[in-house]
Formats: structure tokens, sequence, C-alpha cells
């Protein structure tokens, strides 16, 4: 009988490394590579892939004429990109032309917003709605430092994260030592054009013994995931000018931030978050969200 149930198990995908193997064939089979792409949706992710780094260069305070040229190829940010860069007395005839006849019009929604500084008290006045439509990432900052202690009452709030049977196996570290941020952000693959104005990184993991070995494989990313969206609100909530950077690292990048830090083995990477100061105004991506696709079932 067990022998059966064993055979059943291998067959269903049951036991844990078929589980595996599965998922990574699924994701070999479904995900994108750079523009390599075989379906709408590939395509739709990797334009805004594309198109979001155009976006995040027009809103460094310190802007590159001429920056991520290879990345352009369609989209409304690309008439802003010319614009740009002529106020800046750059321009590439051959590019301008190839952007001029796409067809179809530019429908604004690309580009830049400006984001003012808020006070605390304006902040709490915020109804739900509202204080999420206005949480943006930030990626230029103030010149002083965080507060550690409001950081610490930020991630207070963070801990009523809910979590599979509340295990809260999440584990956060505030990142102050230069030398450990610099190491971060050298391997991480985002924060070019603006890492230097981070003030300090809030580093997300999820520590795997929190998890079943039975179906709980991507249990750590998920709770993780749902932990730092958590933080990210509550710096906001706090005053705190954040920018989520991804930890999906290479094997080698992962190695040397784990080394300097001194992760546990035992610990996933989830996110890690630049923190600083708010401007008294900057300039963030307008990263305009889809409209919402509600399947009923
Ligand atoms: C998991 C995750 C990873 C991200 N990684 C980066 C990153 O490496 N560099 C960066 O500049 N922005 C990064 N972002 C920020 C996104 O670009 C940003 O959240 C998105 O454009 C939506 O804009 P908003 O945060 O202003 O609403 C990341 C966001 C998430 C959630």
């Amino acid at each position: 009988m067990i022998f059966i149930e064993k055979i059943y198990n291998v067959i269903n995908g049951n036991t844990p490394l078929l589980y595996s193997i599965n998922n990574y064939l699924k994701h070999l089979k479904y995900s994108f590579e750079d523009t390599k792409c075989n379906s709408v949706e590939q395509y739709r992710a990797s334009i805004i892939r594309l198109y979001h780094t155009i976006e995040k260069g027009l809103s460094y305070s310190d802007y590159r004429p001429g920056f991520g040229k290879d990345n352009i190829d369609t989209l409304d940010c690309l008439y802003k990109y010319i614009k740009k860069n002529l106020e800046f007395g750059v321009s590439d005839a051959i590019l301008e032309s190839r952007i001029k006849s796409i067809p179809g019009n530019p429908n604004g929604l690309g580009g830049t917003i400006e984001i003012a500084s808020i006070t605390q008290e304006e902040l709490k006045t915020l109804n739900y709605e509202n204080f999420i439509k206005s949480r943006h990432s930030i990626r230029h900052f103030g010149s002083e430092a965080v507060d550690v202690e409001l950081l610490r009452e930020a991630i207070q709030i963070a801990q009523y994260t809910p979590s599979a049977c509340n295990r809260q196996g999440w584990v956060i570290r505030i990142v102050e030592s230069k030398d450990a941020i610099d190491t971060i952000l050298e391997n991480q693959n985002g924060n070019r054009g603006f890492g230097h104005e981070i003030d300090k990184l809030v580093m997300i993991t999820c520590d795997v013994r929190a998890f079943q070995k039975n179906r709980e494989l991507f249990q750590p990313y998920i709770d993780g995931g749902m932990y730092a969206q958590s933080v990210l609100n509550a710096l906001y909530y706090k005053g705190i000018g954040a920018i989520p950077l991804s930890a999906s690292l290479a094997g080698s990048q992962e190695k040397k931030i784990r080394k300097k830090v001194g992760i546990n083995k035992s610990e996933v990477f989830i996110l890690f978050i630049g923190v600083g100061t708010y401007p008294d105004s900057c300039k963030t991506t307008r990263s305009e969200r889809m409209p919402v696709d509600i399947r009923l079932v």
C-alpha cells in the first residue's frame, strides 16, 4: 500500500523534488529572455521592462544625456526621451526617425511624475485608497540620514503582515555599514544612476526553517513578498523615502552578499529596500498601471 502511494506521488508530482523540477520546467517554458518572445504576454512584459528603464533614466536628478539607447524600441516615453535629450543638445536622427515611424499616437501615460515631499500630518489624513495610490518608489533622496528609530517604528508596523499559519518566517536587517551597502549595491542589478544616493538598506530574507518540506517550496517567497510590501507601506507611512531593489541575483552575486552581510544558509533572499529622507521634490517613474483584468470563474 505504501509502495503504491509512493508511485502515485511520483506520477502526480507530489514529491518535493518532482514539484521543483516541474516548476522549473514551467519557468523555462513560459518565461521570456530579453526580447525573445513568442506570446503577447511575454511581449507585453518585455516591452514594459524596457520602457521602465527609460522612465527610470528620465527621473534621475543626475540625468545622463543619451543614456539607454539600446533599450529604445517603441512606446510613448520615447517622445519624452527625444525631447529631454534635445534640452541637453543631444540628438540622434536615425533613432528619432525610427521612433516617429512607429504607428499610433503617444498616449501621454509614460515618462515621469513629480513628487513633492509630504508631511507626517498630511500622510495621516489620507484614506486607504489615497495612501496606496500616492506611495511611489523614490530614487532621489535628501541629504539628511534616516533616523534608525523611525525605521524601527515602521518595521514594527510591518510585523502585522499575515503569514501562512502565522509562522512569520521573514528576517529583516537594517544595513548601515557603508562597506556592506557598497557590496550589496555593486551586486544588485537595478540601482545604476541613483544607488549612490541611498542612505541605508533594509534587507528582507525569509528563513526556510519556518516551512514544511512538502508543498511549501515557494511559501518563503510568498510570505516574504507580502511582508516586503507591508514594509514598503510602513516606510511610506513614516515618511521615509524607499526604493525596492530586486534580490533576483546571479549565484555569484548572492554569494558575495551572503558572505559580507553574514546571512545564514537557511535564508532565501526576498528584497532589498534602499531608504533615504525625502528631498523637497523629485521626479520618479510614472509606472502607469494596466487596466485591471478580473476573471470571473
Ligand atoms: C520586487 C521588486 C523589485 C524591484 N527592483 C527594482 C530595482 O532593482 N531597481 C529599481 O529602480 N526599481 C525596482 N523596483 C521598483 C519598481 O520599478 C516599481 O515598484 C514599479 O515601477 C512601480 O512603481 P511604484 O513603486 O512607484 O509604484 C522593484 C520593485 C519590486 C516590487
